[in-house]
């Protein structure tokens, strides 16, 4: 079977390496250039565990193949992915530019029968527009080839995004002929041994279920996140309340971790973009309109306590922020609450000492010179007045206590995802601010 797929992000890249690595001849297509330069000679675009290993294998053993020239590699595929981004335009709906845009070069260039499955995130309809795009573009030059439109959301967590691929808890599938159900049966059944299911579905289905998946899991997090500044305010410990909570397996344990707000190129801009179909069938999402303000105000919640802790004098003070992506594994900084927090410690004229373990050359690209780029987190502690966690990086998650109080100009600790042991910390002298957990 021979597939291709457009766009070589985040996701084009994963689909692409793990498709190639269960035996499927698949070609990787992008239109930045250097990037497919950069892939061919074995430089990958993003850090994602796992996935230079399978690129490289599957390259060199001519599977996975790199083009900035669709024309050329549509002949003869079977299946094309668009895997291009889809993000918020200005009133948070998707901007599908991109996607419309691929579907027109599909039906530009495509020779043979083909099934097109967006794997992009999109609002339900937008596989009548692509369908409409690759007709009209065929008929622009008076071809008739047959071809079907599928639906297949990419569920995939960046920082774990080579696994989620590779043993999927599901593989969703909108399609409307049987031929298309059959193509995408038979390039999917690898992955789904163990029992994982392959559900079918009509399109509009398919599409709506990527969008209700993630506004589910980010009500989770906005959930807990007002629960945990309420127990702070009562006198309760949210991590404790989150193990009581989790234990019933109705509720469950996933995405109930209380923090500093959610980040990342997905569940900000799927939330608006779904608050935004709501709006235009007349259908207001209360619910998601809240998840979408508590975050908002949770991505400024330690820079609260830390304003609060120095009575607001932050001007001239110095502080360490260990971690800057939007989750430990990835370098994504889109989204990324670090920035958030970071902007207003600049503002109230703060100086800020930053350490991410991949995510500061990312992270260069917004902040620049504003801030004092580390070798490591000791080197950001070194003459704070406080260090903040940001991201939990393993790393991070034991640091040698004695040194950075010796490193810090007072032992005032701001963890801002709870992962550090208060009561230890405590005992050893330092003044710890975490979530949920009234001080
Ligand atoms: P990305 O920004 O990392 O990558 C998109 C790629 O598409 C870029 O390399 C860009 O150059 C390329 N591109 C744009 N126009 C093109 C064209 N006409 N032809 C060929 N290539 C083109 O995006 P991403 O994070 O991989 O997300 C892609 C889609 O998948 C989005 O809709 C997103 O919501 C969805 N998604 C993302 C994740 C994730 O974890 N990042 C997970 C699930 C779903
Ligand atoms: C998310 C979903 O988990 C994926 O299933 C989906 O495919 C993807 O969005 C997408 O559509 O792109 P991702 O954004 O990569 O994946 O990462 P998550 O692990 O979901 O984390 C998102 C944010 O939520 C992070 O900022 C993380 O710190 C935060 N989070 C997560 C919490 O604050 N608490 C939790 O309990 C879990």
């Amino acid at each position: 079977m021979k597939a291709i797929v457009i766009g070589t992000g985040y996701v084009g890249l994963v689909t692409g390496a793990c498709l190639a690595e269960v035996g499927t001849q698949v070609v990787c297509v992008d239109v930045n250039a250097e990037k497919i330069n950069n892939l061919q000679k074995g430089i990958l675009p993003i850090y994602e565990p796992g996935l230079e290993e399978i690129v490289t294998r599957n390259y060199n053993n001519g599977r996975l193949a790199f083009s900035t020239n669709l024309a050329e590699v549509i002949p003869g595929a079977d299946i094309a992915f668009i895997a291009v981004g889809t993000p918020p335009g200005e009133d948070g709906s998707a901007d599908l530019q991109y996607v419309l845009q691929v579907a027109k070069e599909i039906g530009t260039h495509m020779t043979d029968y083909l099934v097109v499955v967006t794997k992009s995130t999109v609002p339900v309809g937008t596989a009548v527009k692509v369908n409409r795009e690759i007709k009209q573009a065929m008929l622009n030059r008076n071809a008739l080839i047959d071809y079907d439109v599928a639906s297949n959301p990419e569920f995939l967590k960046e920082g774990a995004a080579v696994q989620d691929f590779l043993k999927p808890d599901r593989i969703v599938v909108g399609v409307n002929t049987d031929r298309a159900k059959e193509m995408l049966e038979r390039l999917y059944h690898p992955f789904l041994l163990n029992g994982r299911p392959i559900i079918f579905m009509d399109i509009a289905s398919a599409e709506m279920t990527k969008y209700a998946a993630n506004a589910m899991l980010a009500t989770k997090i906005s959930f807990i996140n007002d629960i945990a500044n309420l127990c702070e305010l009562v006198g309760a410990d949210v991590n404790k309340v989150r193990k009581g909570i989790g234990s019933d397996a109705r509720i469950g344990n996933a995405f109930i971790y209380p923090g500093i707000g959610y980040g990342g190129s997905c569940f900000p801009k799927d939330v608006k973009a779904l608050v935004q179909t709501g709006k235009e069938y007349g259908h207001g999402l209360r619910i998601l309109e809240a998840v979408e303000a508590v975050n908002n105000d949770q991505k400024k919640v330690l820079f609260g306590k830390i304003n609060r802790h120095f009575d607001g004098m932050l001007k001239g003070k110095t502080f360490a922020v260990w971690g800057l992506s939007f989750k430990p594994a990835t370098d994504d900084m889109r989204e990324a609450s670090s920035l958030v927090l970071i902007e207003s410690l600049l503002e109230a004229g703060a100086n800020v000492q930053v350490f991410d373990p991949v995510a500061m050359h990312e992270a260069k690209k917004t902040l620049g010179e504003s801030v004092k780029w580390c070798n490591d987190m000791y080197a950001a502690a070194e003459g704070a007045d406080a260090v903040m966690l940001v991201t939990e990086w393993n790393e991070f998650r034991l640091p040698d206590w004695t040194r950075v109080k010796q490193l810090l100009k007072a032992p005032v600790v701001f963890d801002g995802r709870n992962i550090y042991d208060n009561v230890y910390l405590e005992k050893s002298g330092f003044t710890c601010y975490s979530i949920g957990v009234s001080h």
